[in-house]
């Protein structure tokens, strides 16, 4: 991907998340992520050090049960006044995790995975490959990545590969949410398998009524999608 189209979908991603209190409301307010605040709560509490990356300033989790927490996003996401005391915001990529960010006890990844697009189904994959790289310099020896993602079944994956270039180049050009690919839970686990990540686990989070697709409130049912927490350990 060349670096004017990078910037394109990095500016797409930061105008629409960043400081979108309407998306933050939805995080708060849909039955789906109020699972899932549960459900990541229980996962990351009494964490030492973690990175959240992707963060988009909606910290889909309890973070006061974390001692200290990083956010990395494409910007700073959040009015300063919101940010909670135990967490300091960077400025980068989960393409190229800024060198600094070492020794985390999580390097988490909420709804983050889909947002890493190119320009074609390739650069998708190989952007998988990359962030699940990247994440390993960040996490400590005994460290663990935890992935948040809405995973497709097989049939809608090959619908959506074959749909993505069409699709995306109207969705930048008509749509204020950036384009977006979802992967198979097959995919992610064999991506985190051929990365070298052991003790991987997965787990299927209950859905609840509503769930956000390209940033709209929509009954789940009307959706293929899955939420999937993987766990992997370096
Ligand atoms: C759907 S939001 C998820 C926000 C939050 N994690 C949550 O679950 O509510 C996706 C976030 O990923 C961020 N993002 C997209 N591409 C990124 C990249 N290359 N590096 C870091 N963050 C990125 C976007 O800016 C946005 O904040």
């Amino acid at each position: 991907m060349n670096d004017i189209n990078k910037q394109n979908i990095n500016k797409k991603n930061i105008d629409f998340f960043s400081k979108n209190s309407n998306y933050q409301d939805n995080i708060n307010q849909i039955d789906t992520y109020k699972i899932l605040y549960n459900e990541i709560t229980k996962m990351v509490k009494d964490t030492n050090l973690l990175l959240d990356v992707g963060h988009g300033g909606s910290f889909d989790y309890d973070t006061t049960k974390v001692r200290k927490i990083v956010g990395l996003d494409l910007d700073e996401m959040i009015e300063k006044k919101a940010i909670p005391k135990n967490v300091k915001l960077e400025i980068g990529s989960a393409l190229q995790i800024p060198k600094q960010l070492i020794n985390f006890d999580i390097v988490l990844f909420v709804m983050l995975i889909h947002h890493l697009v190119g320009n074609n189904v390739n650069e998708n994959l190989e952007n998988l490959n990359k962030c699940i790289e990247e994440s390993k310099k960040a996490l400590s020896k005994n460290g663990n990545l935890i992935i948040v993602e809405s995973c497709v079944p097989k049939w809608f994956y090959n619908i959506e590969k074959l749909v993505f270039k069409p699709t995306s180049y109207l969705i930048n050009k008509f749509m204020k949410h950036p384009p977006a690919f979802q992967f198979t839970k097959e995919i992610i686990s064999e991506t985190l398998v051929k990365h070298g990540f052991k003790d991987i686990k997965l787990k299927n989070v209950r859905q609840g009524k509503f769930i956000l697709q390209y940033g709209i409130k929509f009954p789940t049912v009307l959706t293929p999608v899955q939420t999937i927490i993987f766990s992997a350990k370096i």
